[in-house]
């Protein structure tokens, strides 16, 4: 029998045990975290959309004319003309010529992968992708070739040795623990040397990077050079789900061979409406995003200026690293008691040894509560002999 009481224990020693503390209250920037108010500085909502009662209007007015469920997976009873709609959309807006609509963004890098990827594939994987990009790689029976992150030179080196005749290489746009932006331009490069077809994960640069706020392929200009365009409507665009946008022909294909869209229920249609709103928002309103990049860019620079070990980059993912995870956990609980949320990231999300604070920005944090965070964060890293 296994003994999972025991592998807890273990799981404790090291620190890395989880605990899960519940909102009572919307994820915007003031919100109720284990029955305590907290000022949020953890959350996806980038654009603080997740509240906005235009997107909850959408929703009540699809569940009245709808209901709540879909009733079906997408090929049998579950697509709605909403569906369809959604994704022309979002085709349109990451300029593509077609886009399909999964449950979540997990199940799109997964089915993604798995469906287009076999024995006879080599994906070429930056080291610090998303878990869902790698399940995709190792669920697909492909050779799984991992790169240093973001390093080009061995990116190469790796293609040089590995590739074969078909091949990927998949990288986050924006990494989700770290906020730095993918060398996307270089990566399409290597890629058109080698006839390699390439697949960006813009999860957290969808609504928030390029002039469109299309993400990091917008960002680079890079539209019509990326095969295969990932996003998800759960940040951002403040609902749930996930797509992929490209060719037409993929598209297709992956509605015969995308197996976590074949067999799983489509998402209900006011999620559908929601994330219709959401595109029309960010399309309407860049000033979101302007602000949202400038006090990202504020308080990470402060972060910076006090001696934390902060990476620079223009995202509002925020990684402040401590090192040893029971030191970022008690960097975040002393925080909490303060009022201030933003969990500690361990292994396994991270590298051993790289645990830390990831804050998130929302465009609806005002300069006061970044201020009020800056300050607590300074005093308690003090104490934790950090600066
Ligand atoms: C880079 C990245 N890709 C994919 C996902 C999965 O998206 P979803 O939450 O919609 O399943 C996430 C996060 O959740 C992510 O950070």
């Amino acid at each position: 029998m296994y003994k999972f009481a025991e592998a807890l224990e273990s799981i404790k020693e090291k620190g890395l045990y989880r605990e899960m503390l519940y909102l009572d209250a919307a994820p915007g920037p003031h919100t109720m975290v284990g029955g305590k108010q907290m000022l949020l500085l953890s959350s996806n909502n980038y654009l603080g959309l997740c509240n906005d009662d235009r997107l909850k209007e959408a929703a009540i007015a699809t569940i009245r004319e709808f209901g709540v469920g879909s009733g079906g997976s997408r090929l049998t009873t579950g697509s709605y003309r909403l569906h369809r709609e959604l994704e022309e959309r979002l085709a349109q807006f990451k300029g593509t010529e077609a886009c399909l609509v999964f449950s979540t963004g997990y199940a799109a890098n997964l089915g993604t992968i798995a469906g287009l990827a076999d024995k006879g594939w080599v994906i070429f994987c930056d080291r610090l992708n998303h878990a869902s990009i790698i399940d995709g790689c190792r669920l697909s029976g492909a050779k799984l070739v991992i790169y240093k992150h973001c390093d080009m030179n061995d990116l190469e080196k790796k293609i040089k040795r590995y590739h074969t005749g078909k091949g990927l290489i998949v990288s986050d746009g924006v990494f989700s623990m770290d906020g730095d932006i993918a060398p996307l331009a270089e990566i399409v490069k290597l890629a058109k040397k080698y006839s390699i077809m390439t697949m960006v994960d813009d999860a957290h640069a969808t609504g928030v990077l390029g002039p469109n706020g299309g993400g990091s392929v917008d960002y680079f200009g890079l539209q019509n050079e990326v095969d295969i365009q990932m996003g998800t409507l759960s940040k951002a665009f403040a609902g749930e789900g996930g797509y992929i946008a490209g060719k037409q022909s993929l598209i297709d294909y992956l509605r015969h061979k995308a197996k976590s869209f074949i067999y799983s229920t489509a998402l209900a249609p006011h999620n559908i409406a929601v994330s219709l709103k959401a595109l029309e928002l960010i399309q309407k309103e860049p000033e979101r995003r302007k602000s949202l990049l400038e006090k990202s860019r504020w308080f990470r620079g402060e972060l910076v200026k006090n001696g934390f070990d902060v990476p620079m980059n223009n995202t509002p993912i925020i990684p402040l690293m401590v090192g040893e995870a029971d030191k970022a956990v008690t960097f975040s609980r002393m925080l909490y008691d303060e009022g201030v949320y933003v969990p500690a990231i361990r292994p396994p999300t991270v590298p051993n040894g790289s645990s830390r604070l990831r804050f998130s920005i929302m465009a609806t944090h005002t300069h006061e509560d970044l201020a009020m965070a800056l300050q607590k964060t300074i005093v308690i890293g003090k104490e934790l002999g950090l600066i």
